[in-house]
């Protein structure tokens, strides 16, 4: 599917939490088939507003509806028309012969994880979910029942930490912007003291940069990598082997 720009409808808001609100978009059949990890670049103003398309991240897919998860504080109409374009990232860079998977929201809503986690569930994947500082306030009555949610982080951590970690077969965390470049440092070395291997794409890190172009021509979601090469968000991301990543 290539990334190309469409319009969508907003047909329903519904209220999640004090600070989320989903929105269900209408959209054609192609755009809706998007997978865990690709996301929409949405501008609900008019023409170019705003001049920074938004970052639109699905919950659920069906059919020709797409819901995605927004802040709670910003406004949208039923009705409303929007410019979209997408898909934006790649997906989910999973690991073969998948059988546990360990997730993990760290002062930052699991928004990005949430379409994974209904993935997995159908597909007989055991989820855990590790919810740390803001996370916590995320309404756990949202996600598939099937997924095991724990309190904890990197430096109290989570109840069963070493049996979660070692039965896992990927790793995939979301951390608060702010505190990304020390907390995926800290996350891999916590890693490394629970387990003895950490296998290619075994610490998927998502980076949710600003996407000024989302179709990797301005160079602007760049993320260095130690092979010196930028991996682009928009289209290698947004879930980047922690381990290639160089953090400075
Ligand atoms: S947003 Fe322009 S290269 Fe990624």
């Amino acid at each position: 599917m290539h990334t190309r720009e469409t319009h969508a409808t907003i047909e329903r808001i519904r209220h999640l939490s004090k600070d989320l609100q989903r929105i269900d978009l209408g959209l054609d059949k192609d755009l809706a088939r998007l997978k865990p990890g690709q996301s929409l670049l949405a501008r609900p103003g008019q023409g170019w507003e705003p001049y920074l398309a938004e970052n639109w991240i699905p919950v659920a897919l069906d059919r020709h509806i797409v819901t995605v998860e927004r802040p709670a504080g910003v406004s949208y109409l039923p009705g409303q028309a929007v410019t979209l374009l997408g898909p934006v990232g790649a997906p989910f860079p999973m690991r073969p012969g998948m059988r546990s998977l360990l997730l993990m929201a760290l002062d930052t809503p699991p928004t990005p994880l949430i379409l994974l986690t209904s993935l997995a569930v159908h597909l007989k994947i055991g989820v855990t979910l590790v919810l740390g500082g803001r996370a916590r306030e995320y309404p756990i009555k949202a996600l598939p029942p099937e997924v095991e949610v724990v309190e904890g982080d990197l430096e109290q951590g989570w109840p069963n930490q070493v049996t979660t970690v070692g039965w896992a077969d990927q790793v995939i965390a979301v951390a608060n912007p702010r505190y990304r470049h020390q907390v995926y440092p800290a996350l891999l070395e916590k890693l490394r003291q629970l387990r003895a291997d950490i296998p290619k794409r075994f610490v998927l890190g998502l980076f949710d940069l600003p996407m000024p172009c989302g179709v990797g021509a301005c160079g602007g979601c760049g993320v260095a990598c130690k092979d010196g090469e930028d991996r682009l968000v928009c289209l290698n991301g947004p879930a980047l082997d922690l381990e290639e990543v160089n953090f400075g």
